[in-house]
């Protein structure tokens, strides 16, 4: 940031998160993380405050919250795939707590909220492409629905408060420290799974398009959007174009020089068939440009990966540390 800020990250743990804290370092910021669990790669940072807490346990994050200036919001307590199970706990988990936190944001005073929402899933199944922020919002999973509710209150929030906030609808994101034993993330479990020598497996024929944005250009973004005023407040961040699974799979062969046999098995009904963003405004109103490509980005991911995976083999062997960098 231009001024330097105290900023809480909730969910600052995880994948994404773990990259914007990073960002917020080097730009000298005070860091605070509000989290469930520890970073699952790395050992604690000895500039950030860490509480630990459930989103859910109110006076944790009230706590977690006192003497910030501004808070980014990355938790979702569900995915895409896991939404639709229970939709009363994903309504609870998310939006009821989310409504409590921007309660806290507007009596803490807070100057900013940054919201991460999704632009994989509330447009739902696009009419045209690429897709712009004004496009109709269908969304087809629970968490997609969520993600729209929480957007709308924080427009109600802001004019019923004044609380000031932004919101980003990432694409799909990828890079390091993202879990390749995830059931999401495309590229990290085909490298995962590249690297402990096993088969791919992709369900449908392999013809459906995403966009893929590279987990550091993405956290620049949201670091952006933070830090700029303009009238828009809502900002898809991905990379502008679309790739088909067996696009990223030519990428990741010809990356790893690993010729891997694919599984293909049927369709599944929540999987829009083609997506990808219009980035046009975040481009021109944040002078935001994803500026790694896929087949940098993907190599980046293959160094993570096989390093991990040595380090896995070197625990089992009894040298090193569990998980920890
Ligand atoms: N990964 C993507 O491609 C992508 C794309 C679009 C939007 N998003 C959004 O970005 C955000 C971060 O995603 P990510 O991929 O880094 O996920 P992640 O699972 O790696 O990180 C989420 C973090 O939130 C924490 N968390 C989850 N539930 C919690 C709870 N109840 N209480 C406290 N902490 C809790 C987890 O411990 C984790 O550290 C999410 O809101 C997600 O919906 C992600």
């Amino acid at each position: 940031m231009t001024v330097k800020r105290n900023v809480l990250v909730l969910g600052g743990n995880g994948f994404i998160g773990s990259h914007l804290v990073d960002k917020l370092l080097a730009e000298g910021n005070g860091v605070r993380v509000f989290d469930k669990y520890e970073e699952h790669y790395r050992k604690p940072l000895a500039r950030v405050d860490y509480h630990f807490g459930d989103f859910g346990n109110r006076s944790l994050l009230a706590g977690a919250l006192k003497d910030m200036d501004v808070v980014f919001h990355l938790i979702n307590t569900t995915l895409p795939q896991t939404s639709n199970d229970d939709p009363a706990f994903d309504v609870q988990s998310n939006v009821i707590e989310t409504l409590f936190l921007l309660e806290q944001c507007v009596s803490k005073s807070i100057k900013k909220i940054v919201f991460v929402s999704s632009g994989g899933t509330i447009y739902g199944r696009p009419a045209a492409l690429p897709v712009a922020e004004e496009s109709p919002m269908e969304p087809e999973c629970s968490y997609g629905i969520i993600k729209l509710t929480i957007e709308k209150y924080l427009a109600l929030f802001n004019r019923l408060h004044g609380l000031d906030y932004a919101i980003v609808r990432p694409s799909n994101a990828y890079g390091s420290r993202q879990n390749p034993d995830s059931i999401q993330g495309a590229i990290s479990v085909f490298l995962g799974r590249i690297v402990r020598g096993e088969q791919l497996e992709i369900w449908g024929n392999g013809e459906v398009v995403r966009d893929y944005i590279y987990v550091e250009d993405l956290v620049d973004g949201i670091h952006k959007a933070a830090i700029t005023a303009t009238a828009d407040r809502i900002f898809n961040l991905g990379s502008g174009s679309g790739y088909s699974l067996n696009q990223i799979l030519a990428i990741i062969k010809a990356v790893t020089g690993n010729n891997v046999s694919v599984l293909y098995k049927a369709n599944r009904v929540f999987d829009v068939p083609e997506i990808f963003l219009d980035i046009t405004r975040a481009r021109k109103l944040l002078c935001w440009v994803p500026a790694t490509s896929l087949e940098i980005g993907i190599k980046k991911t293959w160094a993570f990966i096989k390093k991990l995976q040595l380090r896995n083999e070197q625990t089992f062997q009894g040298s090193v540390r569990p998980d920890k960098e």
